[in-house]
């Protein structure tokens, strides 16, 4: 079969709903893909060359494939390593040079909402079609993870899984057990996030050295949270709302006791419940990022409010993981 002309294919964002830090200890945490998208194209170039644009970000370059660099024309220093995921998937999947690839994302950047994993997925999948190899949806999943601990030395699979798949998960004690929820509808969450970045590997190792200096502090805190993520499962499959919004706001209290909050998330958290929410905590890494609120009701009320000095949106849970887009 011919290479086609040009390939587009799209994969969400995801959010941590209950568990994020407890989770690097073996506890558990649940987490959702969201209908926030990633979308990468990729067509032939002519002249051999291998060029990315990331349009929203005003980031591009060129990729040299042979000697794994990257030449970069503009774009923010942070910003710029977005284009690390994409040369770590064309060489994975022992791509060829000469593509011209624009990627399109409705996901902010650095705000915890797996926009790396969505671009990586995407990217492998986008490649996997344009080069005629079949590669199952495992086997994508499990490429973007390799790729995601080459860039960032270290990486949970929830994430690239997510983005793969879909759905809600339930990442048990074991880690390498990924347990697909049946929650087919929809769970009543808003994001807020600031744009201030937290830095995920910094605040892993925060969390870790208090749990070096205070263990006989630090291991309740990390069993309670356990216990929270666990609890949180049976409110969401029985869509008990008051239960959801007081677990996730003694979530939060525990994030903050370990150091993740920060004073925008605080009064992102806060403001939440003060225009209606039903719980709020921050999701993700923290040290910066988003909060998610979980608002049956007053929706409108609790994006306005936050909206007044953060940014705020609606999501809904993406059952359709990556996939390809019409032409
Ligand atoms: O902010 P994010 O989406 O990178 O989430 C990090 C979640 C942690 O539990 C803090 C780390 C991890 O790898 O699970």
């Amino acid at each position: 079969m011919l290479s086609p002309k040009h390939v587009i294919t799209s994969a969400p964002g995801k959010t941590i709903l209950f568990g994020e830090h407890a989770v690097v200890y073996g506890k558990p945490a649940i987490a959702a893909a969201v209908d926030k998208r990633v979308y990468v194209k990729i067509e032939k170039r002519e002249d051999k060359k291998t060029h990315v644009t990331v349009e929203e970000l005003g980031v591009s370059g060129f990729l040299n494939l042979k000697e794994e660099l990257i030449d970069y024309n503009n774009g923010e220093y942070k910003k710029k390593n977005i284009l690390e995921y994409v040369l770590k998937s064309l060489i994975k999947t022992n791509t060829n040079d000469g593509l011209e690839i624009t990627i399109n994302m409705d996901i902010p950047i650095g705000a915890g909402l797996g926009s790396s994993a969505a671009v990586t997925v995407a990217t492998i999948f986008s490649l996997s079609i344009y080069n005629n190899i079949n590669l199952t949806k495992n086997e994508i999943a499990k490429l973007a993870h390799q790729v995601e601990l080459e860039v960032q030395g270290a990486a949970s699979p929830i994430d690239t899984t997510l983005s793969t798949h879909g759905g809600v998960i339930y990442l048990s004690n074991n880690a390498n057990k990924i347990i697909k929820l049946d929650i087919n509808t929809e769970i009543p969450i808003i994001i807020g996030y600031t744009s201030k970045r937290g830095n995920t590997g910094k605040l892993v190792e925060s969390v870790r050295l208090k749990v070096e200096k205070y263990p006989e502090i630090m291991n309740p805190i990390l069993n309670s949270m356990e216990s929270i993520t666990k609890h949180a499962c049976k409110a969401l499959i029985n869509r008990d709302h008051e239960k959801i919004g007081e677990l996730m706001n003694i979530n939060y209290g525990l994030l903050d006791s370990i150091g993740v909050s920060t004073e925008e998330l605080s009064k992102m958290v806060y403001s939440a419940r003060k225009a209606g929410a039903l719980g709020s905590k921050v999701t993700g890494a923290g040290g910066g990022g988003s909060i998610i609120a979980y608002c049956p009701e007053h929706v409108d009320e609790v994006i306005s409010f936050i909206n007044k000095f953060e940014n705020a949106f609606k999501i809904n849970i993406s059952n359709e993981g990556v996939r390809q887009e019409s032409k």
